[in-house]
């Protein structure tokens, strides 16, 4: 079994983070391939709570080497702090992890520019997490990024580090109308911060290859979720990298010949956090209710998240573009609450019918849900440990989803422990 990738198929926050901590007992490696500390994964062992990051959700098991691989985004004061947390919960991170030296560098500067872009677009803002995420994968892009590799030079850091913090200023004052930055005033942390990484930047791309040659089991976790993919998103309410399991090749130098399995996760019903399109948002009481029954607060920034019925179309995209094999439902339990569940089969479009969500946005706000209604359960699903001891409305429901999908669901998630994941269909 080579390498698996997870991918969050709706606008992320899928549950994602406990996904791939339920399967690393099994791995030996697990590898982000593209993001930053834009991501918020949560997994909770024996009731305490960890949320990662920028850190593979690997981490918290022994035996598992975690790799940040080149198509991160590396905050280097974020991913500093997020070590130093993780070695507080009594964790081993030192000799664990690994950096790849060509991942790109988050520094402040892309996060002052990424706020101050957000507050120049006013009512037009994308809602990005503020952690300067697309500033810092435009630089890449533009080929003037600091890469992972430049903290072994300090002179050739702090040198490209002063010029991208004089250009940043130039578009702040000049552009944007706010203050400048104090470049000099972050370079002492950044470069405290650069030393305490030095150790862990490593050749990854060999690494992750002759993982594979010697048959390791391998998990590639994606952040997000394939409707925020740059690519395949509601552009331009999307995030700067490609969380579609295709990102998993470039974000980790890997081929695609040794990818088997595609495991996309969904939750039983749909959020979002951030603006843009969500064509089955409730506005209203019940919107609430599955809002505080699943805790739907944004793990990173703590933001209230948008939720509603789940959309199949909008899920049928995401697995088009992903090749899933398999499916996991998460939060079945949260649905709990509810005596009627409504499921959206597909859209109304001035043209007629569809079951795929669109691309373009001004095409997708001339959709209107067709939804279809399904019988609740009405019960607590938390302590059910066997796929067939769940209610027959809720094998109903899930099965529902399983044939709009067309992906055989494997796992079925009733809660936020480990022990809370049941096997389905097998
Ligand atoms: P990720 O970004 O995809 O890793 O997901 P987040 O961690 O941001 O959000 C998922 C939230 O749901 C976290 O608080 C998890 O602890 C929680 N969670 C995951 N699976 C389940 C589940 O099956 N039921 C419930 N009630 N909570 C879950
Ligand atoms: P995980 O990995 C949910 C959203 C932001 C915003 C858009 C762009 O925990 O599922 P960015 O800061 O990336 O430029 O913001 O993407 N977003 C997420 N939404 N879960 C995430 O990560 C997200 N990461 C970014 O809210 O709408
Ligand atoms: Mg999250």
């Amino acid at each position: 079994m080579p390498v698996t990738v997870i991918v969050g198929c709706q606008w992320g926050d899928e549950g994602k983070g406990k996904i791939v901590d339920y399967m690393s007992s099994k791995m030996d490696v697990v590898a982000r391939y593209q993001g930053g500390n834009n991501a918020g994964h949560t997994v909770v062992i024996n009731g305490e709570k960890y949320v990662l990051h920028l850190i593979p959700s690997g981490i918290l098991h022994d035996a598992v080497v975690s790799v940040i691989g080149n198509g991160v985004v590396v905050d280097l004061v974020g991913l500093v702090k997020e070590i130093n947390e993780i070695e507080g919960n009594g964790f081993e991170v030192e000799g664990k992890l690994l950096i790849s030296e060509q991942a790109h560098v988050i520094l402040p500067q892309h996060g002052i520019l990424d706020r101050a872009r957000e507050t120049s677009l006013g009512a037009k803002k994308i809602g990005t997490t503020g952690r300067g995420i697309g500033t810092a994968y435009a630089e890449k892009m533009a080929r003037r990024g600091i890469r992972a590799c430049d903290l072994r030079h300090k002179d050739t850091f702090v040198r490209k580090y002063r010029e991208f913090g004089a250009y940043c200023n130039e578009v702040l004052t000049k552009f944007f109308g706010v203050e400048a930055v104090d470049v000099e005033a972050h370079l002492e942390e950044l470069l405290k911060c650069g030393e305490r990484l030095k150790p862990m930047l490593s050749d990854t791309v060999t690494y992750m290859n002759n993982a594979i040659a010697s048959k390791k089991n391998i998990l590639a976790e994606g952040a997000q979720g394939v409707l925020l993919d740059v690519d395949f998103g509601t552009y331009p309410y999307v995030t700067s990298s490609s969380p579609a399991p295709g990102g998993a090749c470039t974000g980790l130098g890997i081929s695609p010949r040794h990818i088997n399995n595609i495991l996309g996760i969904v939750k039983a019903y749909t959020t979002r956090v951030g603006e843009g399109p969500m064509l089955t948002e409730q506005k209203n009481e019940v919107g609430e209710r599955i809002r505080k029954e699943g805790g739907e607060f944004g793990a990173t920034t703590g933001r209230a998240r948008r939720c509603g019925w789940f959309d199949a179309p909008a899920v049928r995209r995401a697995i088009q573009v992903s090749g899933c094999t398999g499916i996991v439902i998460t939060k079945l339990d949260v649905l709990s609450i509810l005596s009627e569940i409504p499921i959206c089969v597909g859209y109304e479009t001035p043209s007629g019918r569809t079951n795929l969500l669109p691309f373009d946005v001004s095409d997708i706000d001339q959709c209107k849900p067709i939804y279809e209604t399904m019988k609740g359960w009405e019960c607590d699903l938390s302590h059910v440990r066997e796929a067939g001891k769940l209610p027959q409305p809720a094998i109903d429901y899930v099965l529902r989803l399983q044939e709009l999908m067309g992906v055989p669901i494997d796992m079925v998630s009733v809660g936020p422990d480990r022990r809370q994941t049941l096997a389905f269909g097998k």
